[in-house]
């Protein structure tokens, strides 16, 4: 199988969880690549998320915007950008359910003006762009065979269908423009890093203030793990070992209940699940289930290393000593987070964090945590 040598690398949405684990994987294990990221430091982005990156001589970080036709010209002219690793999005399904066209704006105008740019100028051998499992919408709970790379895209939240149309265009360029792409569509990943709107750091964030862990309906949804390291070597594989015009899964067979996943973080945290748990109003739409054919990325080489008892205490060990990562995040914590997408920072509606229950002891002020 032939290998691909990237050279000049821009990586969007660099500063947010996964593709942050992906840049250092790649500036630690390639010193030849040069690697340019690109992110507009939205609210649940973090510089620090790419220290162990900043100062090797072959990393560049640009703050700005995909959806900036100038900048993303500019940059792939000047720094003779070769490769494509495209993640940035708006990636919260609770805040799609509030402010859907800033998800289309990103989502899918974003990725337009690259690829456009991509078309200009001419020099792109490599577009990988980052989608999700949620595109085939969800899978019935009694299928025993996981969603193919050839299934049908049936997305059923706005979040999902915004992740969908943007694929429609890398395809479409792909096809009208011979524009090198490859789409990868990836289960949930969790580890250090990930903004705590999202379940898993956001349970643990809870757990160590001793507040109760909110579940959207009865708990009984189903979803796949990915702890952040493995996805990190699954795109570092595609990269090299991906062709062209295919689609990768990325995708592990083992599923958890989020009643689950919240009794083992409860466990980790000598919590009683009884009393730690409690059930909330369920999203307008939760799909039940996303299931994957994983076998496509196994034949390329990859398989997932970190088991879930082990990448979960990882994820507990690096939330607990960076209580402070993103400083106050009490919004996040709220059981529907919904960002106001303000720019220039973090906005929640704080009142409902004080409605919120702590298992031991009283309601703290303004929903202040005890750490
Ligand atoms: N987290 C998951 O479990 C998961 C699973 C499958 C696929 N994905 C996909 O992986 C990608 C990354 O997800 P994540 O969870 O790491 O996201 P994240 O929300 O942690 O980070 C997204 C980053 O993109 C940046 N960004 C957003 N819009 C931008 C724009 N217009 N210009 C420049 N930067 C912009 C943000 O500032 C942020 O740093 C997304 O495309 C998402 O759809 C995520």
């Amino acid at each position: 199988m032939a290998t691909y040598k990237p050279r000049n690398i821009l990586i969007t949405g660099a500063a947010g969880f996964i593709a942050s684990h992906v840049t250092n994987r790649l500036i630690r294990n390639y010193p030849s690549y040069k690697i340019v990221a690109l992110d507009k430091l939205d609210y649940c982005s973090n510089l620090k998320n790419l220290h162990p990156s900043k100062s090797s001589p072959n990393f560049k970080f640009v703050e700005g915007d995909i959806g900036s036709a100038d900048l993303v010209n500019y940059l792939l002219f000047t720094e003779s950008i070769d490769t494509i690793m495209h993640f940035a999005a708006q990636t919260h399904v609770d805040n799609s359910f509030g402010n859907s066209f800033e998800f289309t704006k990103n989502n899918i105008y974003g990725t337009h003006v690259l690829l456009e740019a991509c078309k200009v100028t001419g020099q792109i051998r490599r577009f990988i762009h980052v989608s999700t499992d949620e595109v085939y919408g969800e899978t019935d709970e009694d299928a025993v065979v996981g969603n193919h790379e050839a299934s049908q895209l049936l997305p059923s939240n706005p979040y999902s269908a915004t992740k969908a149309g943007a694929e429609m265009l890398v395809m479409a360029y792909g096809r009208s423009y011979g524009l090198p792409v490859i789409t990868t569509r990836g289960n949930n990943v969790y580890g250090p890093n990930q903004f705590p709107e999202k379940l898993i750091p956001k349970f643990i964030l809870l757990a160590m203030r001793g507040m109760v862990l909110p579940i959207h309906g009865d708990g009984s949804n189903v979803r796949s793990y990915l702890y952040c390291e493995d996805v990190a070597e699954a795109f570092e594989v595609i990269l090299h070992r991906g062709e062209v015009g295919h689609v990768y899964n990325i995708g592990t067979k083992k599923e958890r209940r989020v009643i689950d996943v919240a009794k083992d973080i409860c466990k980790l945290f000598l919590m009683d699940p009884e009393k730690s748990i409690e059930f909330v109003e369920n999203r307008p739409f939760n799909d039940q289930r996303y299931f994957l054919d994983d076998q496509k990325l196994k034949n390329l080489g990859w398989s997932e290393r970190v088991i879930w008892e082990e990448g979960l205490k990882k994820t507990i060990d690096w939330y607990t000593k960076h209580p402070n990562w993103w400083g106050d995040v009490s919004g996040a914590l709220l059981p529907h987070p919904r960002m106001l997408m303000i720019p220039g920072g973090r906005h929640f509606d704080f009142e409902e964090l004080n409605r919120m229950s702590h298992v031991n002891g009283p309601k703290l002020p303004n929903g202040k945590s005890k750490l």
